[in-house]
């Protein structure tokens, strides 16, 4: 039996992933919706590997929240989580807990700054998933996430996750670490895809892309090492991901295909940002920021 109200802040394909995920358990959140109108039940439906299952899920917008709010998923877009999280923030419980699912770094540090009255967690996902219609999620890519507190040294929360939940969630003590591994990767290969509008594995072509690939290994590793993090196998990580996600579009690369606001200010911004804070020279990530925001692409 669970009292806590779950709810899942953001309807798109990771929102929708997660409220079904967990509806499958039997912890049914509310789906809290950008668009106004009314509180509505939804159906929520899950596809994977061709079966569907369907969820009936109360789908709700942020001022017509009607119970408080005590564990909450948040899984808007990077840029657009503060906003999000403040329009819901009346009605967070006290001892509210709050799992940040956003690609990129800085958007989590902004909200453990803000919600510090909170229990603010981060996670670290690679599951692929898209929307194949409103409300209906196809779980392509069946990976693992990692979540932990972003401050203090809570282990309890979302014990939920951990045992018998349909998605492979696993506790880590130190999630900024897993975020800037996961980073690390994006920051060499989503802006070079993006650029060249080419498919991941497009990267490795013993040319031009693979020289700047490689330069933009070297400059993330000394980042990695300035921070005190490992970084001796980021080229090894890099060219595995690659070459295991040959096929894939990155993420960065369908958004800029699709005209939208990539997540990059949130992967090599932040990278950026970091090594002027350490002095460390990053004139690759630079350049290829550059090219990409003259190219329309932000
Ligand atoms: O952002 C993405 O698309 C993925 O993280 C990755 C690893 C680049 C694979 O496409």
């Amino acid at each position: 039996m669970h009292c806590d109200n779950w709810f899942v802040l953001g309807a798109g394909s990771m929102g929708c992933l997660w409220a079904a995920s967990l509806a499958s358990i039997g912890i049914t959140p509310r789906l809290i919706v950008r668009a106004g109108g009314d509180q509505q039940r939804v159906a929520l439906r899950l596809t994977v590997a061709g079966q569907t299952q369907q969820f009936s899920v109360e789908a709700v917008c942020a001022r017509l929240i009607n119970a408080p709010v005590d564990r909450l998923i948040v899984c808007t877009k990077a840029r657009d989580t503060l906003a999000a999280l403040h329009s819901i923030e009346p009605f967070l419980s006290d001892n509210c807990h709050i799992l940040l699912l956003q690609n990129g770094m800085g958007s989590q540090e902004m909200v453990a700054k803000m919600f510090s009255n909170h229990t603010v967690w981060a996670a670290s996902s690679t599951d692929g998933a898209y929307l194949m219609a409103p409300f209906h999620v196809c779980h392509a890519g069946l990976g693992e996430t990692w979540i932990g507190p972003l401050t203090g040294t809570v282990t309890d929360g979302f014990d939920e996750l951990l045992d018998n939940f349909r998605l492979t969630v696993r506790y880590h003590a130190d999630i900024e670490q897993k975020l800037w591994e996961k980073l690390a990767v994006n920051c060499c290969i989503n802006g070079l895809t993006a650029l060249f509008d080419c498919r991941n594995g497009e990267l490795l072509d013993g040319d031009v892309k693979q020289s700047w690939l490689d330069k933009l290994v070297d400059e993330t590793a000394l980042v990695l090492q300035g921070m005190g993090l490992p970084a001796t196998s980021l080229h090894d990580r890099v060219y595995g991901v690659c070459q295991i996600t040959a096929d894939n579009i990155s993420s960065t690369c369908q958004d800029a295909r699709l005209g939208r606001a990539t997540e990059l200010p949130f992967i090599n911004g932040f990278l950026i940002d970091k090594a002027a804070a350490l002095t460390i020279p990053v004139p690759h990530h630079r350049t290829l920021m550059a090219q990409l925001e003259a190219a329309g692409i932000h």
